[in-house]
C-alpha cells in the first residue's frame, strides 16, 4: 500500500474519497469546514438533518460532492471534540478503512489528522499502521479466498506547515511496524501443523537473508543437550516434532555496545502435556508461540529501520505434547543455570523453556533482557484483553517500556514482582517447583523467571490476553510488536 502526502487546500485535493472527521457537537472544523464551504453548506445541512455520524467510528458515505475535487466524502464520527487522541484517530480511521475495504475506491485521502493536536509525524505513523492492519487478511489456506481489496493508496491530507521529513519518517516507522505485525500475525495464525519450531527457524532465516546486518544461528536438540538445557528439553521430550533454539542478531552499532535481548516463548502447540488441558478452545493453543512471533516481527521492523543499536532475538521453540516419553508431574530436571526444578504441572511449560533461554542470553552480556510470552491464564483474568502485563526489576527499563506502550498505543500495565509471590514454588525435593498457587498466578510465573535473571535488568511481558482474539474475529493481533519497536527506537543512538 502506498501513502502519499498531500498538503494545500483540502477541498481542492483530487481524490476518489475524502475521509473527513465530524465531532458530536456538530461544529465543522479544519478540513471538514473547508469542504463544507466549497460545497456551499452541504455538510452543515447533513449535520442539521441529524444523519451525519458523530459517535466514534460511525461512517456515512456521500456521493454528491459538488464544489469539491473529491468523488466521495466519507464522513467519520470522531466523538467529542477537544480530547482527540492518537487512539481516537486509529479507531476512526480503522472504521473508515473497514468500510472502504470492500468498496469501489482504489484510493482515498484521510483528513482525520489535518486539524488535530497530534504531531503530523504521529498522524502519519498511526495512519499507516491502522490502514495496513485494517486491510490484513489471513487467507493463505482457504481454497477460495475473497477478492483482494481494491484500495491500494491512502493519501495523508496534512496542513501546509507539516515538516515533510518528519512525516516521511513517521510513514517509514508505520510501515516497519505494520510489516512486523503482519509477520507476527501470519506466524500466529498458521496452524500448528505448519507453524512448527522448524517453520519459525525458517522465518528467522528469511529475515536474516534480507539484511546485511542480520545473522541467524539455529540450535537443534543435540546442541541443547550439550548446553545442558534440561528445562527446555523436558518440555519438548514428549513431542515427535524437533525443537529449535533460534538466535537472530542485528548489529547496528559497535560490537562493544551491549545488546538488547528479546526472548520469545515459542510453544508451537501447548496441549498441557501430561497435565493435559480440557478440549474446549484447545485449538487456540496454536497461538502459544506469539511471543516468538512478536520477536521475529520486531526484528523484521528493526531490519527495515536500521537503528544504531544491537539487538539479539532468542526463541526457544518446541511443542508441549503428552506421550510415553513425556515429562511426568513429579519429575525433577536440571536447568542450564544448574538449578533443579520439580515439575508439578507440565502445563507450566513456558517458564521452563524461557528460563534456559534467559540463561543462554547471558553470554551476550546484554544491557537488558525482555521476555515476551503467553505465559499465564491468570494474566488474562487480571488484565483482560486490553493491557499486556509488565513485570520488571528495573525502574528505568519499566519506565521506558511503559512510555513506549503509550506512544505506540500498544498498552502495558505494570504488575508486581515481590519475592513473596515465590513462596508457593517451594519444593521438598528440588531447588523449587515450576508451579504454585493459582492466586496471583501471573506474578508467580514472573517470580519463577526472576530466579534466572541473575542481576540483569529484566522485563517480562505476559501477552496471554492480548496476543490473539477469540470468537468471530479469531486471529493473532501482532501485539506487542508496536511496543517493542517503539522501545527499540527510543534507544537508537543512545
Ligand atoms: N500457554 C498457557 C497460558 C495461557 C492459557 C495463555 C490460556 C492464554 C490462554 C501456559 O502454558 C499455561 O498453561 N499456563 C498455566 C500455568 C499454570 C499451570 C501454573 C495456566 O495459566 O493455567
Ligand atoms: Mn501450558
Ligand atoms: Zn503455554
Amino acid at each position: 500500500m502506498e501513502f502519499p502526502v498531500k498538503t494545500g487546500a483540502p477541498a481542492r485535493q483530487r481524490t476518489e474519497c475524502a475521509i473527513l472527521p465530524v465531532f458530536d457537537d456538530g461544529q465543522l472544523r479544519g478540513a471538514t469546514k473547508d469542504f463544507d464551504r466549497a460545497a456551499r453548506g452541504a455538510i452543515a445541512k447533513l449535520v442539521r438533518s441529524g444523519d451525519a455520524p458523530s459517535r466514534l467510528g460511525t461512517c456515512t458515505m456521500v456521493h454528491r460532492t459538488q464544489g469539491t475535487a473529491a468523488a466521495r466524502w466519507l464522513l467519520v464520527g470522531c466523538g467529542k471534540h477537544g480530547d482527540f487522541s492518537a487512539k481516537r484517530l486509529t479507531t476512526a480511521l480503522g472504521a473508515a478503512i473497514h468500510l472502504l475495504r470492500t468498496g469501489g475506491a482504489k484510493e482515498a485521502t484521510s483528513f482525520l489528522g489535518y486539524d488535530s493536536p497530534l504531531a503530523p509525524a504521529d498522524v502519519a505513523r498511526h495512519s499507516v499502521e491502522t490502514a495496513r492492519s485494517s486491510l490484513y487478511r489471513f487467507d493463505e489456506l482457504k481454497s477460495r479466498s475473497d477478492p483482494p481489496s481494491r484500495l491500494a493508496r491512502l493519501a495523508l491530507g496534512l496542513k501546509d506547515g507539516a515538516n515533510a521529513n518528519e512525516v516521511r519518517a513517521g510513514i517509514k516507522v508505520g510501515n516497519a511496524v505494520a510489516s512486523g505485525s503482519d509477520l507476527a500475525r501470519d506466524l500466529g495464525n498458521r496452524p500448528p501443523n505448519v507453524c512448527t519450531p522448524s517453520h519459525l527457524a525458517d522465518a528467522a532465516r528469511n529475515i536474516a537473508k534480507r539484511y546485511k546486518r542480520m545473522e541467524v544461528k539455529v540450535l537443534d536438540e543435540a546442541d541443547m543437550r550439550k548446553l545442558g538445557m534440561g528445562a527446555l528439553l523436558s518440555v519438548t521430550q514428549g513431542a515427535d516434532e524437533p525443537p529449535r533454539l533460534i538466535v537472530l542478531s542485528y548489529r547496528g552499532a559497535s560490537p562493544k555496545e551491549a545488546p538488547v535481548v528479546l526472548c520469545g516463548k515459542g510453544v508451537t502447540f501447548d496441549t498441557g502435556g501430561i497435565s493435559i488441558k480440557p478440549a474446549p478452545k484447545m485449538d487456540e493453543m496454536k497461538f502459544d508461540m506469539c511471543g516468538a512471533g512478536s520477536v521475529l516481527g520486531a526484528m523484521l521492523a528493526v531490519g527495515d529501520l536500521q537503528p544504531t543499536l544491537n539487538v539479539v532475538g532468542i526463541i526457544p521453540a518446541c511443542e508441549n505434547m503428552p506421550s510415553g516419553r513425556a515429562t511426568r508431574p513429579g519429575d525433577i530436571i536440571k536447568s542450564m543455570s544448574g538449578q533443579t526444578v520439580e515439575i508439578i504441572n507440565t502445563d507450566a511449560e513456558g517458564r521452563l523453556i524461557l528460563c534456559d533461554a534467559i540463561t543462554y542470553a547471558k553470554r551476550f552480556k546484554p544491557r537488558c533482557v525482555i521476555d515476551i510470552a503467553t505465559l499465564t491464564g491468570a494474566c488474562v483474568v487480571a488484565l483482560g484483553h486490553v493491557y499486556t502485563g509488565l513485570f520488571c526489576n528495573d525502574e528505568q527499563l519499566a519506565k521506558a517500556l511503559l512510555e513506549a506502550a503509550d506512544r505506540s498505543l500498544d498498552l502495558a500495565w505494570r504488575m508486581p514482582v515481590h519475592e513473596e509471590y515465590g513462596d508457593s514454588l517451594r519444593s521438598n525435593f528440588a531447588d523449587f517447583a515450576n508451579s504454585g498457587t493459582r492466586d496471583g498466578g501471573a506474578s508467580v510465573g514472573a517470580n519463577f523467571l526472576s530466579r534466572f535473571v541473575d542481576g540483569l535488568a529484566w522485563a517480562h511481558l505476559d501477552i496471554a490476553g492480548v496476543a490473539w482474539r477469540a470468537n468471530a474475529n479469531k486471529g493473532a493481533t501482532g501485539r506487542p510488536v508496536p511496543l517493542l519497536v517503539d522501545y527499540l527506537l527510543s534507544l537508537d543512538g543512545q
